[in-house]
């Protein structure tokens, strides 16, 4: 193609585009000029038979018209693209409408209970250590006294990976992790992610949260616990809130107890969150048993300490009135927003 027919058909191009009135129409220009077959690869093609004195005349024309067409081509396409912004109605763009400012993000529901629960065993003087998902069977059971027979280690509830690593299925391997490295007093609490082989439904999810508290001195006893769980409960959910202790088993303490707070949700009458106990379970928890002490290399017998373990989801689901947990983990924007 001559230097003539290329600014032709250059000029053609451009206004044909300009004229696109669908987005069909704007991608056949493009097929036209830039599509493989097109008239501007054909141009490069044939660039070694123009005449020599208009080579590099063409060959430069043909390279900016490409790059032009192709950001016409795609405004136009944005143009086009419903929005209210095509050629017509940005004619009657109305200036005086107040702006699209950005909107904020809002803090995920788990976050800010994390966040909140961290601020208020701070006020304790409880600092936050962290250990990692990956863990040892070791440290997810044998040293908190689980032994291989226990249920929690079958197959069926436990991520195992191929290394004979597991996904930690509660944040108190971090108990043994932080006593492992320290000497008493100790004062922490962890949060962090859990995985179980746990079917999803409304209260069940393979990955989870909890926060775990971990208090050792000489002499904390289970008044300790329970004032320190009391308080934790009035501040996150309000001074009206009952709290009570029930006798348990967990392997790594003893005694061992559950903690459930009254329902936030029907204040202790009976509903559908309770499942009609007006109780709801929120924390295991105990004195740390001796057994563990030795196994990091305390002295059990001057020792004493307690520790807890409690479900960030439950929390949030009944703090913010949550009905289902699977809305915690589907970023879905019009739950978000609501926080
Ligand atoms: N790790 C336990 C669980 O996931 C919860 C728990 C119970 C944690 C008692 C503790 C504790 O620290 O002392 O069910």
């Amino acid at each position: 193609m001559d230097l003539e027919t290329l600014k032709k058909t250059v000029a053609e191009g451009l206004e044909e585009a300009g004229a696109a009135q669908t987005a069909d129409a704007v991608e056949a220009v493009r097929i036209t000029y830039l599509g493989r077959k097109g008239l501007m690869p054909q141009v490069m093609k044939e660039l070694k038979t123009v005449a020599p004195e208009e080579k590099a005349e063409v060959g430069r024309l043909a390279n900016t018209f490409k790059k032009e067409l192709a950001e016409l081509l795609e405004s136009r396409r944005e143009e086009l693209s419903g929005d209210g912004k095509g050629a017509a109605e940005s004619a009657t763009f109305d200036y005086t409408l107040p702006g699209r400012g950005p909107r904020r993000g809002t803090r995920h529901p788990i976050s800010a209970v994390i966040e909140e629960a961290v601020a208020i065993f701070g006020r304790m003087g409880f600092t936050v250590a962290e250990g990692p998902d990956v863990e040892t069977p070791y440290h997810n059971f044998e040293a908190l006294n689980t032994p291989g027979y226990h249920p929690s280690m079958d197959r069926q509830d436990t991520f195992w990976l191929d290394d004979g690593k597991l996904l930690r299925t509660q944040t108190s391997p971090v108990q043994i992790r932080v006593m492992e490295s320290r000497t008493p007093p100790v004062r922490i609490v962890t949060p962090g992610r859990c995985y179980r082989r746990d079917t999803t439904d409304a209260t069940h999810s393979a990955n989870f949260h909890q926060i775990e508290g971990l208090y050792v001195d000489s002499q904390v006893s289970l008044a300790d616990l329970k004032g320190t769980l009391a308080y934790f409960a009035h501040e996150m959910m309000g001074p009206d809130v009952a709290v009570r202790f029930r006798p348990h088993f967990f392997p790594f303490t003893e005694p061992s107890v559950e903690c459930d707070f009254s329902c936030h949700v029907c204040s202790g009458s009976g509903c559908r969150v309770c499942k009609g106990s007006g109780w709801i379970e929120i924390a295991g928890a105990g004195m740390v048993d001796p057994r563990v002490f030795e196994k990091v290399g305390y002295d059990p017998e001057t020792t004493t300490g307690y520790a807890f373990g409690m479900g960030i989801e439950r929390i949030a689901m009944i703090r913010y009135g949550i009905p289902d947990i699977r809305l915690l983990y589907e970023n879905d924007m019009r739950f978000l927003r609501q926080f």
